[in-house]
C-alpha cells in the first residue's frame, strides 16, 4: 500500500529549520525510482474525477512531482516560485507557514482566466504556502480545481483553511 511506503521511506529530522520542528524530509524517495512512478500515479488516480486544465506545482519541493503528474495528466505545468526568481511580469503574494515566511510569485500570464489549476506541493503542513497560491490562481480568475500532497500533517489542521478554495483535497499520507 502506497501510503505505508510513504511513511517507511520519509526521514523524521528533529529541529529542522527550527528547534520544535519535526521535518518531514522526502529525499529517500527520490531515490527510489518504482516508488517515484508509483506515487506519480497514485496521485494522478485519486484526480480522477476531478477537472484539471493545469498543474501548478509550489517551488521547489512541489515542482518534483508536480511536473511528473502535470505530464501523466496530459495538461501544462506553471511554477509558482519564490519571490524574485520569475523573469517576466508577476504576481505576489505573501504568507506564512510552519517555520517562517515567504513571499510566492506566478507569472501574469501563466494561467487564463476561467481555467481549472490543480495545485500540487509535497507536504500540507498549516496550509500557508498553498492559501498564497490559491489567491494568486484567484486573482488572476482562474479556479482552484483542488490540492495534491504526498503527505498532510493532520495536526496542524491546514485542510481547514483550503476548503473556501476547494473541497477537493488529497493527500497520499498523513
Ligand atoms: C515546505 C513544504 C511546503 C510548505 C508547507 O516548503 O515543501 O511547500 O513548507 O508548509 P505550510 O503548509 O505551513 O505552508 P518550504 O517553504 O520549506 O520550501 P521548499 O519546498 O523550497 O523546501
Ligand atoms: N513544511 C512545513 N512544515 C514541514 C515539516 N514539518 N516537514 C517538512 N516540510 C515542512
Ligand atoms: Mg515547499
Amino acid at each position: 500500500m502506497i501510503e505505508k511506503k510513504i511513511k517507511q521511506i520519509v526521514r523524521d529530522v528533529n529541529d529542522f529549520p527550527k528547534a520544535g520542528i519535526v521535518f518531514k524530509d522526502i529525499t529517500p524517495i527520490l531515490k527510489d525510482a518504482v516508488l517515484c512512478g508509483e506515487i506519480t500515479t497514485a496521485l494522478a488516480m485519486q484526480l480522477s474525477a476531478v477537472k484539471i486544465d493545469v498543474v501548478a506545482g509550489i517551488e521547489s519541493r512541489g515542482f518534483l512531482f508536480g511536473m511528473a503528474l502535470a505530464n501523466l495528466l496530459n495538461v501544462p505545468f506553471v511554477p509558482i516560485r519564490k519571490a524574485g526568481k520569475l523573469p517576466y511580469k508577476t504576481i505576489q503574494q505573501s504568507y506564512d507557514l510552519e517555520y517562517g515566511s515567504a513571499t510566492l510569485e506566478m507569472h501574469e500570464d501563466a494561467i487564463l482566466p476561467g481555467q481549472h489549476v490543480l495545485i500540487h506541493d509535497d507536504l500540507l503542513a498549516t496550509g500557508g504556502t498553498v492559501v498564497a497560491a490559491s489567491k494568486l490562481i484567484e486573482k488572476l480568475d482562474a479556479v482552484v480545481a483542488g490540492y495534491s500532497f504526498i503527505i498532510a500533517l493532520d495536526f496542524l489542521n491546514g485542510k481547514d483553511r483550503l476548503k473556501p478554495f476547494s473541497a477537493n483535497n488529497f493527500a497520499l499520507a498523513s
